[in-house]
């Protein structure tokens, strides 16, 4: 939105997918319970999207919830349930006037129908939006959505090719990721967007989740800038693509 303070070189990924990672261990190293954690995770992921609105980034997708977290203690899970119930309140007028499409992505199952009926109403809300998608990964998992889509597919006797199935896929309203950052200092995919994930840049950073702040985001676009993306081709081809 704001081109005047755009980094200086290179270009700008239009869509950007976070694993956010490392609350707990930032509320541990604070003696706080890891529910603390979650919620300065919250913070952080309202400072970066204003940076990726900033930096001119279209699409922002955020891992919150994996299929495999509903394994956490439940005091853990309800908070985090709360959490987004809470986002939904509070921040989707906030959204909505800075021009931000919302969208929850993953299953609806197992989530409380009122819940269910706070997510449908932020996204119809702020369906017609255009500054930036914001993706929430919700009770998501890469697996999951080839599955869904693979069983969508089979109902409807479609044909299966890889463009059929990406286009049956819970992400299929934007183009792939760009550029994938994971905080925390693990160096690994966790079952995140598998299928859409198969050309993106990857940006590992030790930084925890709720320290994420726009130094380290732009240190990530900064690297992804430098990155030569040749999606097969050789490094010749990518310099001359005419030839
Ligand atoms: C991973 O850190 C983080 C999560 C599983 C939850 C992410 C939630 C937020 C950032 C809050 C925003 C929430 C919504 C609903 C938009 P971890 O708990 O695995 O940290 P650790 O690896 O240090 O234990």
């Amino acid at each position: 939105m704001n081109a005047t303070d755009q980094p200086a070189t290179g270009v700008v990924p239009a869509h950007v997918a976070i694993v956010m990672d490392g609350n707990g261990r930032w509320a541990r190293q604070r003696l706080l319970p890891r529910v603390a954690g979650h919620r300065a995770g919250m913070e952080a992921l309202r400072r970066t999207l204003t940076h990726a609105v900033r930096r001119g980034v279209r699409v922002l997708t955020v891992f919150a919830f994996s299929s495999e977290n509903w394994a956490r203690p439940p005091d853990e899970v309800a908070a985090i349930l709360r959490l987004l119930g809470q986002a939904l309140i509070d921040e989707v007028p906030r959204l909505h006037e800075a021009g931000v499409r919302l969208r929850v992505v993953g299953a609806r199952e197992g989530l409380e129908p009122a819940l269910v009926d706070g997510i449908a109403e932020a996204e119809r809300r702020t369906a017609a939006n255009t500054a930036l998608t914001l993706n929430v990964c919700f009770n998501y998992g890469g697996r999951w959505d080839i599955v869904q889509a693979a069983r969508r597919l089979a109902e409807t006797g479609a044909p299966i090719t890889e463009r059929t199935l990406a286009e049956a896929l819970a992400l299929a309203h934007v183009p792939d990721p760009d550029l994938v950052i994971r905080t925390g200092g693990e160096q690994r995919i966790s079952n995140f967007v598998l299928w859409q994930l198969a050309y993106s840049e990857l940006f590992f950073t030790d930084c925890l989740w709720p320290a994420f702040d726009e130094a380290e985001f732009d240190r990530a676009l900064a690297a992804y800038a430098r990155r030569q993306r040749r999606f097969g081709r050789t490094p010749e081809q990518v310099a001359a693509p005419a030839a």
